[in-house]
């Protein structure tokens, strides 16, 4: 099978230095180019990354010495599939360019929350896939844009969709401890007065991302019924916080459940969970999606990098009492990895075995 010729718009950001990282050797597609701003238009990939560095793995040399184009100066007819990690004002105009003709997956919000557009994350709604076709009609496009969730999002669905399945979810309570990357470039840029502001600091409000959890969580835990998307109805109510922290996102969690679960019963649904995702063995998927850490002060940002790639961890796991049928734990999960780069190359690796690319 020939390699699926990718390009990444927004390759320089956080999230798009991920999706390099996770396609630069990859075994189904290869990179054809990389894309992003005028500003970084013909530079190499390594000199339009200096300016804030996200990589845990530097790709590989021929990726770091490619030359980075503008996204205005390339043909989408010239690839099989674009990866989009786009600021969102950015994102509305260029997917839309780029899925008139091919697949755009993306780590942006400017679609996520259109009725034609599903919100991916393939080990918790694969089903979701089935309003591509209605999404291509609607546009008349020949590709589409299939978005995947927030990075914070993303943490708390992997845990409730088990939740869900096995015993019914009320209520949510989150409180958020978002890391410095999750804000992007301006997170890390050493000069940037976003990031000397955060340091040795905790910001109590994230513009938008409140809402963003509240609908995205009840989107992507919806049920499609005669190919129409019925979302969740579950009452969510978060607090989002930026903390002094490089990559890895916390999340402190209350819930109550729809029926009565022991901490000890919520623990092996966590760990026995698998999806489609799984049993297709996708190369980026997890085996086991949900860790429960042994450790009692666990999971912690700084250690979530020992365990492997794309899962979420559980700690602190216990009963509520404040809650019916009340539970509690805390999670960590990566924003960059499984919150936006690997869970786009995820998507489009499901999208494959789906006959999607
Ligand atoms: N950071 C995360 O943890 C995370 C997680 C999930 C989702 N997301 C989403 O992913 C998207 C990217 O976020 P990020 O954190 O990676 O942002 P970022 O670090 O600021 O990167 C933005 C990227 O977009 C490019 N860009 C900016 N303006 C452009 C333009 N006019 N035309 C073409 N390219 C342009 C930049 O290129 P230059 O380098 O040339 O400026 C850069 O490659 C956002 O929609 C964000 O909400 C981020």
């Amino acid at each position: 099978m020939s390699k699926k010729q990718a390009i990444i718009i927004g390759a320089t950001g956080a999230a798009g230095q991920n999706i390099v990282e996770f396609t630069a050797d990859h075994p189904w597609f290869e990179i054809g180019c990389l894309s992003a701003s005028e500003r970084s238009h013909g530079k190499s990939y390594r000199d339009a990354t200096a300016k804030a560095v996200f990589f845990r793995e530097v790709p590989k040399e021929e990726v770091m010495e490619m030359k980075v184009i503008g996204a205005d100066h390339v043909d989408p007819r010239d690839y099989d599939v674009a990866f989009s990690a786009l600021p969102t004002e950015i994102a509305k105009v260029q997917e839309a360019k780029f899925a008139k003709h091919i697949p755009v997956i993306s780590t942006a919000s400017a679609y996520r929350y259109e009725a034609d557009t599903p919100v991916l994350l393939p080990d918790v709604n694969p089903t979701h896939i089935s309003m591509i076709e209605g999404q291509r009609a609607n546009r008349g496009w020949n590709g589409y844009i299939v978005p995947g969730p927030n990075c914070t999002t993303i943490g708390l669905v992997s845990t409730l969709k088990p939740l869900l399945d096995k015993y019914g979810v009320d209520v949510v309570s989150m409180v958020s401890m978002q890391s410095l990357s999750g804000a992007g470039e301006k997170g890390l840029r050493a000069d940037s007065e976003y990031r000397i502001n955060a340091l040795k600091n905790v910001i109590p409000l994230i513009g938008g991302e409140e809402e963003k959890v509240f609908m995205e969580t009840n989107k992507i835990l919806g049920d499609m019924v005669d190919g129409k998307l019925i979302d969740a109805s579950i009452n969510i109510h978060s607090t989002c916080t930026r903390v002094d922290v490089k990559i890895v996102h916390t999340e402190a969690i209350h819930l109550g459940l729809g029926k009565a679960a022991s901490a000890g019963e919520v623990k092996a649904t966590f760990e026995g969970y698998r999806s489609e995702a799984q049993e297709q063995k996708l190369p980026s998927v997890a085996e086991q999606p949900i860790i429960v850490v042994d450790e009692e002060d666990g999971p912690q940002p700084k250690k979530h990098g020992d365990y492997p790639k794309m899962v979420t961890l559980v700690g602190r796991l216990r009963e509520n009492p404040l809650f019916n049928n009340g539970i509690s734990y805390v999670i960590t999960s990566d924003n960059l990895e499984k919150g936006a780069g690997g869970g786009a190359v995820l998507s489009a690796e499901y999208l494959q075995v789906k006959g999607f690319l």
